[in-house]
């Protein structure tokens, strides 16, 4: 099966089947209401930099796609959406691109669409393995990319029966590739980036962590349901068992931000209130892909629409915590309870500490 094939069924079963799992991590998180917030709505900041462009929101539309020529229009849609309410952007793998050169303009146009949001391209460990660190820079050049994610889906390819597991050399790779034009954004995909792996990244170099963590889409489930089309009993399995696992997206973003990294914290992030939590966890900037998918494929309204209401949710959030920035937002308490807490503990984390306020607590 080729690439771009493979990614139009991602797409198509992400558009068709139920692909996320039955726990959402985020609801186990409270914000501490202030019914005397003490500021103006209307004076609130939400706007931040990221990769050294202004943000209207720490917001960005997580890669999804380019590779076949039917994904230029959603690849456009998200771009053209993004710039207008001022968000990053992030495309799909860019494998296809490197394998044919004819699919580039599939990813190119996101550029041509957004000129002024930071945009993110996007490769696979494996392949950054395969191609050496130039990689990066063609990459980057394709797209006028102000970052490249390196995306590790050792679960997905573990699921797949043409999955690349070799997962040895990764960490060389990535030491070798994060001294290019770009910076390198290690990047999950729904199983979520621990404290042990966030301190290696960290020490070969990597800055930015996107942890794609538990409680949003699963690749494994998407997997199942492509070998269930297929009559592969035995991967349709596999990609049930693993259907939930991971490292839940909030327990991801305290594992990688206590190590000094700067976290965008991603998957399962499905309102303004979860940009919020994720913020006052210590993340810099939130990002979700699924819930911008269909709306993509019928133009950049839909996707603009979504955005916005992102933006406003996070806003009324800010003005009910009594946060008037970004940096603000940071140092607000937080609730840890069930799961997720239990979880955090059992790592070695106090979940107190986020209920105080961070201020007040020094
Ligand atoms: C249709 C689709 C295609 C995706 N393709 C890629 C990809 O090529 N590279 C990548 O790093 N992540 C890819 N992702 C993963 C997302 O970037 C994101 O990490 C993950 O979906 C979790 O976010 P969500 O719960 O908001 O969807 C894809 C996600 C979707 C929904």
């Amino acid at each position: 099966m080729t690439t771009a094939k493979r990614k139009l069924d991602h797409i198509r079963i992400c558009l068709e089947k139920e692909v996320e799992g039955p726990w959402r991590p985020f609801d186990d998180l409270s914000l501490v209401h202030r019914a005397l917030p003490g500021i103006d709505a209307g004076d609130i900041d939400t706007g931040c930099r990221f990769l050294g462009k202004d943000l209207a929101f720490p917001f960005m539309i997580s890669g999804m796609t380019g590779g076949h020529p039917d994904t230029k229009e959603i690849n456009v849609n998200l771009a053209l959406a993004a710039q207008e309410v001022g968000v990053a952007m992030g495309v799909g793998s860019q494998r296809a691109a490197l394998e044919r050169a004819e699919v580039e303009d599939t990813f190119s146009a996101v550029r041509d669409a957004a000129p002024k949001i930071p945009i993110v391209g996007n490769i696979g460990a494996v392949q950054l393995r395969r191609g050496g660190a130039e990689v990066i820079d063609r990459l980057a050049e394709m797209i006028d990319a102000d970052a490249i994610a390196v995306h590790l889906n050792f679960l997905q390819e573990s699921v797949q029966p043409e999955g690349e597991t070799e997962a040895k050399d990764a960490i060389e790779a990535i030491r070798a590739a994060s001294d290019r034009r770009v910076p390198i954004i290690a990047k999950e995909t729904g199983a979520g980036i621990s404290r042990e792996d966030a301190l290696s990244l960290m020490e070969s170099g990597v800055e930015i962590i996107d942890v794609g963590g538990l409680g949003g889409t699963s690749w494994s489930g998407v997997e199942a349901y492509r070998a269930e089309e297929r009559s592969d009993i035995e991967s349709a399995k596999m990609g049930r068992i693993f259907w939930n696992w991971g490292i839940p997206t909030p327990v991801s973003v305290i594992e990688c931000a206590c190590v000094g990294a700067s976290v965008v914290s991603s998957g399962g992030v499905r309102s303004g209130i979860d940009i919020a939590k994720s913020i006052a966890l210590g993340a810099s900037l939130a990002g979700a892909a699924l819930p911008f998918l269909a709306p993509a494929t019928e133009g950049p309204y839909g996707v603009a629409e979504a955005l916005r209401v992102y933006e406003r949710a996070l806003r009324t959030a800010m003005f009910l915590t009594a946060t008037k920035s970004i940096s603000d937002l940071g140092s607000a308490p937080i609730l840890v309870f069930g799961r997720t807490r239990e979880f955090l503990e059992q790592r070695g984390f106090d979940p107190r500490k986020f209920a105080i306020h961070r201020e007040m607590s020094r």
